[in-house]
């Protein structure tokens, strides 16, 4: 097993604090992300639902939208934490948004409140994300 560092861990109790102000009141579920950036700036995000039910903004693309309105593409990692067992991996929208600025070998931690989970690359979660134009 991977030593967890002192990055990730941090970036652990912010998405832990993100998933507190989740709006899910037609779920009742919360999560919270946390998307480091190459310079390791922490970009924090936690779903917001919609009565619309389609509009709602999963926690991950909350965070990638944050990072990129303060000039953020490039990134080294990306933990979400919910409450869920095993703790959840992020749906495939999300996966989609992250391989637009994400190499397959990305790491995605999988976490729940007190634990860090299991850390998965971008490529093993999506490992054939849409591209417009394809490379074969
Ligand atoms: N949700 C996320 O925030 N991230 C995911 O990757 C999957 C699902 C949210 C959306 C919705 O508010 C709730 O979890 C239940 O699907």
């Amino acid at each position: 097993m991977e030593k967890i560092t002192q990055e990730i861990r941090n970036a652990h109790t912010l998405a832990v604090e993100a998933r507190v102000h989740a709006y899910a009141p037609y779920s009742g579920f919360q999560v919270g992300a946390a998307l480091i950036a190459e310079d390791g700036t922490v970009f924090s995000g936690c779903n917001v639902e919609n009565a619309s039910y389609g509009a709602t903004i999963c926690a991950e693309r909350g965070a990638v939208m944050a990072a990129n309105a303060e000039g953020h593409r490039r990134f080294r990692a990306l933990i979400v934490v919910t409450s869920a067992e095993p703790p959840s991996v992020p749906c495939a929208l999300c996966l989609q948004v992250l391989a637009e600025f994400c190499p397959p070998d990305f790491p995605v931690y999988t976490a729940g409140i007190e634990e860090i989970g299991n850390k998965v690359t971008l490529g093993e979660l999506l490992p054939h994300p849409f591209s417009e134009v394809p490379s074969n």
